[in-house]
């Protein structure tokens, strides 16, 4: 299977399905079922599969075998959900991908456990690799998944502070979210036994192209439509997250309307439906979601441009501009 029989649309499509399809055999029927139900649960509850993804792309990219990397591909999925499960006890969010989330279907202490395990099986996939490739993608793992918890941590501790400024809301996304991205693709330039230089720059790519994922994240927190976002919307406003939204609201807007906002993310009233509104309309009014889009553009403008040195093809380069494009573009 060439890339040149396919459109770009056809072969993202196509690693979705073969990642599928790997996932489907993951399955884990051991005992406890109370530890591995909710693991079961959380990877089939669907989602975007954007990091596999990106691994499988990456390597056939660097031309290997994109089969080398489902392992791989896996591991940074099963990570990634067990990051979910935990954050959403963190984020106190009712709703995932439309269905409830895991501690809000079990509990606290299951989300916990289950999370971990999800962990731990994420690192023992890397056994599926020998030596030099191994050790690489395990060194790689072990920096990201710390850097995500800096990153949650932050999240968290922003949550009471009203002194964040943009500089390190963007620090704590790139954290969160965006080493995550950089980190799946490199595993794929690893895979494929490519330069060192080619391997940095992917990262690059992916790194910008996550926090301009984590922009549009945000945004969709706000503005998205309850009906397919399948999260709650208005949850970062509910928990006082200090978003690229929040923080250029507050440097757009008047004296009066800033005294407003500092007030409304100082509360936390049992019924937040007034707060939502009025803080979506401040976010609006105050020109900080327009701001946001201009954002969420730049940032994947950049992550284009850190394609421009990589020795590959013009049509392997329009693969990855297709996807970026396709995910600044979601509603989901
Ligand atoms: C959600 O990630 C968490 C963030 C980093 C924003 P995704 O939006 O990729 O979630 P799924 O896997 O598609 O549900
Ligand atoms: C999540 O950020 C980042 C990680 C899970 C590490 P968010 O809290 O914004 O993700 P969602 O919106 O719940 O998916
Ligand atoms: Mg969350
Ligand atoms: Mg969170
Ligand atoms: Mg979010």
């Amino acid at each position: 299977m060439q890339l040149p029989y396919f459109c770009s649309m056809q072969k993202i499509q196509f690693y979705q399905e073969v990642f599928l399809e790997y996932l489907k055999e993951f399955k884990v029927e051991k005992q406890p079922q109370s530890l591995y139900e909710p693991v079961n649960y959380i990877l089939n509850l669907g989602g975007k599969r954007l990091r596999p993804v990106l691994t499988l792309m990456t390597t056939e990219i660097f031309d290997c075998d994109y089969k080398k990397a489902l392992n791989a591909a896996l591991s940074v999925e099963v990570f990634h959900n067990f990051s979910l499960i935990h954050d959403d006890i963190m984020d106190d969010a009712p709703l995932r991908r439309g269905k409830e989330t895991v501690h809000e279907k079990w509990d606290i202490n299951t989300g916990i456990l289950s999370g971990d395990a999800m962990l731990i099986m994420a690192y023992q996939l890397f056994e599926n690799y020998e030596g030099n490739t191994f050790q690489f993608l395990a060194k790689l793992f072990s920096k990201t998944a710390l850097e995500v918890c800096e990153g949650q941590q932050y999240d968290v501790d922003f949550e009471t502070r009203d002194d964040v400024t943009i500089e390190e809301y963007l620090k704590m996304i790139e954290y969160k979210t965006a080493v995550l991205v950089g980190a799946a693709m490199k595993m794929g330039a690893i895979i494929a036994n490519t330069s060192e230089s080619n391997q940095d720059k992917i990262y690059e790519f992916g790194k910008n192209l996550g926090i301009a994922f984590q922009l549009q994240d945000d945004y969709l927190d706000a503005f998205g439509d309850p009906n397919t976002f399948g999260k709650q919307v208005g949850g970062d406003i509910i928990e006082n997250k200090k978003t690229y939204l929040y923080l250029k609201a507050l440097e757009f807007s008047n004296a009066e309307d800033q005294l407003q906002l500092e007030h409304l993310f100082g509360i936390n009233p049992s019924d937040s439906t007034q707060k939502i509104e009025i803080t979506k309309q401040l976010f609006v009014s105050s020109g900080s979601a327009e701001a946001t889009q201009i954002e969420i553009k730049n940032y994947t403008k950049k992550a284009f441009s850190m394609l421009e040195s990589l020795s590959i093809s013009e049509e392997k380069k329009s693969l990855l501009k297709e996807f970026g494009e396709q995910l600044m573009n979601r509603n989901v």
